[in-house]
């Protein structure tokens, strides 16, 4: 794809070669995301972070991935900051806005209003979240971190993968994502657990099989994780169901705590999550006595998020040959 100028809304727009140059420019952020390093290329650039849903990693690993560039942020958080509480379009503001910043990125609860936003955009927009359809950058860091989990252990390639996905597939935009990211591999086997009306939806599971990838679908987890090399957890999306209580009838059915763990899992599965985790004991699909388990990444998973934002407004700003130029050392 040309980065250059383009929205990003969805991994479909990605191939195997944008992957490898995503990652390649995210591994050269490390010493700026680490404060080792001090670069202004984006000196005087504006991104608008525009989050109408709750976020924490999203909303503000892009504001610090743009700080770290050397650019400024403006936030808009919540509908009822915005005019569009008052019934402005998206339209509207997508023009307004776009005058306003260099780069956007935006959060809205409703799929496919990002690529509405976009369409009025008059400068480049990304997906941070769009209701349940699509979440591309959480995409991108996720196989960014199974790469470099996979590394870590002496392995090269992605072809080949075995995950598994459990919880809520039906509702999490970061599995959808992932999936059709992972199309773009070969020979890759996915196991999805969920309960029975939370399942992958069906065009991302036929999406799968035509990449020629194993498909597995079941609604127990404990058997299902003993042969993969990431365990990717996902939390019930209780904002998409019609009430909190239709939610409890399936929060906690996954609990992976270290003793499942070690009774069920290879030694070496890597178990990742795109946070939030649920904290409440009596939802709690990833116990805290997995804390110290070297093999859960969640932590370096979010950590990775911002290298991986900092490549993308790199190569949409088209600075990313020139972010060393514009550095010096701390
Ligand atoms: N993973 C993720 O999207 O987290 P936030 O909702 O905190 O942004």
């Amino acid at each position: 794809m040309k980065f250059s100028g383009s929205h990003i809304l969805s991994i479909s727009q990605f191939d195997r070669n944008d992957i490898e140059r995503v990652f390649e420019v995210a591994d050269r952020m490390v010493p700026y995301a680490h404060r080792e390093r001090v670069t202004k290329v984006l000196d005087g650039a504006i991104l608008g972070n525009m989050f109408f849903e709750p976020s924490t990693r999203t909303r503000v690993s892009f504001g610090c991935a743009f700080n770290l560039l050397g650019g400024e942020v403006r936030e808009t958080t919540g509908f009822e900051t915005s005019a569009i509480a008052k019934g402005e379009s998206l339209y509207d503001t997508a023009r307004v806005l776009s005058g306003y910043s260099d780069v956007i990125v935006m959060r809205h609860p409703v799929s496919g209003s990002v690529a509405e936003f976009a369409a009025a955009s008059r400068v480049p927009v990304m997906n941070g979240g769009d209701g349940s359809n699509e979440h591309p950058s959480q995409a991108l860091l996720d196989l960014y971190t199974i790469r470099k989990e996979l590394q870590h252990q002496g392995r090269s390639d992605l072809d080949g993968l075995r995950i598994a996905m459990i919880g809520d597939l039906k509702y999490g935009r970061t599995v959808h994502s992932l999936c059709k990211l992972l199309c773009l591999y070969k020979n890759v086997t996915v196991v999805l657990i969920s309960p029975n009306e939370l399942k992958m939806p069906e065009a991302i599971v036929e999406q799968l099989r035509q990449a020629g990838h194993t498909v597995q679908e079941s609604d127990v987890m404990e058997g299902s994780i003993s042969k993969v090399d990431i365990a990717y957890s996902t939390r019930i999306q209780e904002e998409r169901f019609a009430s909190p209580a239709e939610a409890d009838l399936y929060r906690g059915r996954y609990r992976l705590n270290q003793s499942i763990y070690t009774r069920y899992c290879e030694p070496n599965t890597v178990i990742m999550h795109p946070l939030p985790r649920d904290s409440r004991t009596e939802a709690n699909e990833l116990d805290n006595d997995l804390n110290d388990n070297p093999n859960l990444a969640i932590f370096r998973q979010a950590d990775n998020g911002v290298l991986v934002r900092m490549a993308l407004f790199a190569l949409t700003l088209d600075v990313a040959d020139q972010v060393d130029k514009a550095a010096r050392d701390v």
